[in-house]
């Protein structure tokens, strides 16, 4: 077993204390990568949240980092000692199913192995997450992360970034598409800035309207305050399709009515269960969708275009030593627009 060092919810604690924790011998296919920076998603605050109690197995978050590689098994050829990487939310998959063959790991027939709080395909222990000095991945799930992309802001793109562009790709959403997003925080400012890049017409949708000059400045075309009727009614109609990154459960009629003919609604953030109204769906014939992670080559291909775009997340970096006020600000949605922990503190 290697030893590393990360930050760790026990019992029903809230907060994350420093822990040594135990990574994996390296297997053929494995890198060990010595983690730089780790985002931090709003699932983490969630998956911390949702802990019920002492018989809860210790978690450590931590599912977008980027870092270096430090060590290679013996059959790994794609990567060597030193490569800068980047990684997500998914660390393994059976590899056989229809869609890890057709490149959608991320819908493995068998559920893909999650960064943190997943099961080990091969020895069965619980993943955990790179919120911490050292991750162990198998090569396949790692990526190379491309050269002018900072390391700290390209973090967020390996789970923020890749769950809105996956939609956005298979929405179609190019020139002459209208988007909206809904929720303007970590996926959301990600959603903005390559709906932008797309050539989309893009539009934010907000609860606060301080954030309207913040929209405007990564590109944004418009901006909607998603609590005040008037404007909402105006925006009737008007998107083919709407990227919904809200946390929280939250009424989709209202969104629905802002989606044209034949238009989707893709609903990324809050995931547990839905009320629709069906009639918000059949007057104009509306697509209600939904989407998660990535799979390997469009991961690859949302860090091409990041780099060829210039696009990385807004960040702030913080010492991984506050990454329970990183958790707070995230409570108190303050985040512009994403925390990214610096873990060379662990050293
Ligand atoms: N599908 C997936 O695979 C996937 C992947 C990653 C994350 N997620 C989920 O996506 C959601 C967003 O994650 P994130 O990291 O982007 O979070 P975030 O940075 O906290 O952003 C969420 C945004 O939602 C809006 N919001 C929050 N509470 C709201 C409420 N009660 N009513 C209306 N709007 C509200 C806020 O935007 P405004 O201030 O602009 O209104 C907030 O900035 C989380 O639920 C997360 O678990 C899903
Ligand atoms: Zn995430
Ligand atoms: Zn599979």
């Amino acid at each position: 077993m290697r030893t590393t060092v990360g930050w760790q919810a026990t019992g029903s604690g809230r907060a994350l204390r420093r822990a040594p924790l135990r990574r994996r011998d390296l297997r053929a296919d494995d890198l060990a990568v010595r983690v730089d920076y780790c985002g931090v998603c709003h699932t983490d605050l969630h998956a911390v949240e949702s802990r019920d109690g002492a018989a809860d197995e210790p978690l450590v978050p931590g599912h977008e980092f980027t870092g270096v590689v430090t060590a290679t098994g013996s059959e790994v050829t794609r990567f060597t000692a030193g490569d800068p990487v980047a990684v997500g939310n998914i660390v393994d998959s059976c590899g056989a199913c229809a869609m890890c063959r057709a490149g959608q790991e991320n819908f493995c027939h068998s559920f893909p192995t999650l960064t943190y709080g997943g099961t080990d395909r091969h020895d069965g222990t619980s993943t955990q997450g790179a919120f911490s000095r050292e991750y162990v991945v198998r090569d396949r799930f790692a990526y190379r992360l491309p050269e002018g992309l900072d390391p700290a802001a390209a973090a967020p793109l390996l789970c923020a970034g890749i769950t809105v562009w996956e939609p956005l790709r298979a929405l179609g959403v190019g020139p002459g598409t209208q988007v909206a997003v809904a929720g303007l925080g970590g996926l959301g400012h990600l959603a903005v800035k390559l709906a932008v890049a797309l050539g989309a017409g893009t539009t934010v949708l907000s609860r606060s309207p301080g954030k309207a000059e913040d929209a405007r400045r990564l590109g944004a075309h418009g901006f909607v305050v998603s609590s005040d009727p008037e404007r909402m009614a105006e925006a009737r109609g008007r998107f083919d399709v709407l990227i919904d990154t809200i946390s929280a459960p939250h009424d989709l009629g209202p969104y629905l009515s802002l989606v044209a003919m034949d238009g989707t609604l893709s609903l990324l953030g809050h995931l547990g269960p839905v009320t629709v109204e069906a009639l918000d769906l059949l007057v104009g014939r509306k697509k209600l969708s939904s989407a998660g992670s990535g799979g390997s080559p469009a991961t690859a291909a949302l860090l091409d275009f990041c780099a060829e775009h210039g696009i990385t997340a807004d960040i702030e970096l913080l010492p991984s030593a506050r990454v329970n006020d990183a958790l707070d600000g995230l409570r108190r949605n303050e985040a512009h627009y994403r925390y990214v922990l610096d873990l060379s503190d662990l050293d």
